[in-house]
C-alpha cells in the first residue's frame, strides 16, 4: 500500500512537472512565430494571384491571445481593403471559393472549404520547417479580433506564465477528454478559456477583474455590440495568489462539477451573477460571449454531451484530488 501510495504521490508532481513541460515545449515560440508570418505572407501571394480587388489577412484566435501553443491551429481572417464592403452571405462564400481555388493553385495541402457552417472557412494545411501548421481563413469577424485582444489582456494579467499555462492545460484537459472540439458537437477551446476566466473572477479571492466594468466606461460599437474593457489599468491582485497552477486547476474542476447549469449563464463580462431566465436561455449550458451577448458558446450541446463533460469535470477531479490526498498521506507517512 505504501508503494502504492507513493506512486500515487509522484503522480502529482508528475501532473506539475507535465504543466512545466507543456509550457517550455508547446508555448509557441519565437521560431512558431516566424513560421505563423511566413505562412501568413504564402497566404497573400497565393490569393493575390486570385482576386483582384485590394485586401489583407488578420490572424486571431490562439496564435494571437496568449493561449496558444505551437500546435494549436492559424486562424486567419480575409478582408477587402474596402471596409465599407458589402459583405452578403452569398459574396463571403463566393470569396471563400475563390480562396480555396487560390489555395489549391499555390500547393497547399488538405485545402478545403466549408461553406454550409454558420461562418464559411477554407481549412488548409501547410509544411514549415518545424513540421505542419493547419489553419483556416474565414470571412472577416471584427468581433473576433476583439475577443481576442480581450482574452490577451486577462492573459497578460499575470508577470509569470501562470494563466497561460492553466488555460493550455485546460484546453489540452479538454482535447484528451474528448470534448474540446466544437465541430464534434463538444465545446471550443474558446469557450474554455470562458470557462476559466469566469472561474479566476468568482474565486473568494478573485484572481482576476471584470476588465468590462472597470476603468472609465465608454461605448465602443461593434456590429451593433459593445466592445469596451479596460486595459489601461495596472493588475494587482495575481501576485498575491499563493495556488499553483495544479490547485486552481483541481478548483476549476470542482467549480464547474458543482456549477448550477440548471439556472446560472456562465459569463466574465459582469460581477452580478447571470440566470437563465434573465437571458430567456433554455439549452443545458450557457455561455454567454463577452461581446455577443446573443452568443451561447454552449448552444450546440446535446443533453448526451452534456452528460459527458460532466462526467469529465467530476471524474477528473475525483482523480486528481485523490492523487492530491494521498500524496498529502505519502508525505506526513514518510515525515513519521
Ligand atoms: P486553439 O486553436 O485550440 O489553440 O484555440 P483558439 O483560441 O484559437 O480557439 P478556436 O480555434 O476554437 O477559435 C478561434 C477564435 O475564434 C477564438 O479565439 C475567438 O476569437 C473566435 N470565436 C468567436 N466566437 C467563437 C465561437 O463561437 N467558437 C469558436 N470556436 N471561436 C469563436
Ligand atoms: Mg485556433
Amino acid at each position: 500500500d505504501r508503494i502504492i501510495c507513493m506512486l500515487f504521490g509522484t503522480c502529482q508532481t508528475f501532473l506539475l512537472e507535465w504543466l512545466s513541460f507543456l509550457v517550455e515545449n508547446e508555448k509557441i515560440s519565437n521560431a512558431r512565430h516566424k513560421e505563423l508570418h511566413f505562412v501568413k505572407t504564402r497566404l497573400q501571394d497565393a490569393i493575390r494571384k486570385k482576386l483582384k480587388n485590394d485586401f489583407r489577412l488578420d490572424a486571431f484566435g490562439s496564435s494571437e491571445n496568449g493561449f496558444g501553443s505551437n500546435k494549436s491551429d492559424y486562424d486567419v481572417f480575409f478582408r477587402y481593403g474596402n471596409d465599407n464592403y458589402e459583405r452578403s452571405s452569398e459574396m463571403q462564400i463566393q470569396t471563400i471559393i475563390n480562396i480555396e481555388q487560390a489555395l489549391r493553385a499555390a500547393r497547399f495541402s488538405r485545402v478545403m472549404s466549408i461553406t454550409t457552417a454558420k461562418v464559411p472557412i477554407v481549412k488548409f494545411a501547410i509544411r514549415v520547417e518545424s513540421g505542419e501548421i493547419e489553419g483556416d481563413i474565414s470571412y472577416y469577424n471584427e468581433l473576433a479580433l476583439h475577443n481576442t485582444q480581450l482574452l490577451k489582456r486577462y492573459c497578460s494579467w499575470t508577470k509569470d506564465e501562470t494563466l497561460s499555462k492553466l488555460g493550455m492545460f485546460i484546453k489540452k484537459w479538454a482535447k484528451n477528454c474528448e470534448i474540446g472540439d466544437a465541430s464534434k458537437g463538444s465545446l471550443s477551446s474558446y469557450a474554455y478559456i470562458i470557462l476559466l476566466i469566469h472561474f479566476l473572477q468568482r474565486l473568494p479571492d478573485p484572481l482576476l477583474p471584470v476588465l468590462q466594468e472597470m476603468g472609465e466606461k465608454r461605448t465602443i460599437q461593434v456590429d451593433g455590440w459593445d466592445v469596451y474593457f479596460c486595459d489601461d489599468e495596472p493588475m494587482p491582485s495575481w501576485s498575491q495568489c499563493t495556488l499553483s497552477v495544479s490547485e486552481l486547476f483541481l478548483q476549476f474542476l470542482e467549480y464547474f462539477a458543482k456549477f448550477d447549469w440548471q439556472n446560472q449563464v456562465v459569463q466574465i463580462r459582469q460581477t452580478n451573477k447571470l440566470t437563465k431566465i434573465e437571458k430567456g436561455w433554455k439549452k443545458l449550458m450557457c455561455i454567454e460571449d463577452p461581446f455577443d451577448l446573443d452568443h451561447n458558446l454552449g448552444s450546440g450541446i446535446s443533453p448526451r454531451m452534456f452528460a459527458f463533460i460532466m462526467k469529465s469535470f467530476v471524474t477528473s477531479r475525483e482523480v486528481f484530488f485523490t492523487l492530491k490526498e494521498r500524496e498529502g498521506f505519502v508525505r506526513s507517512n514518510m515525515a513519521a
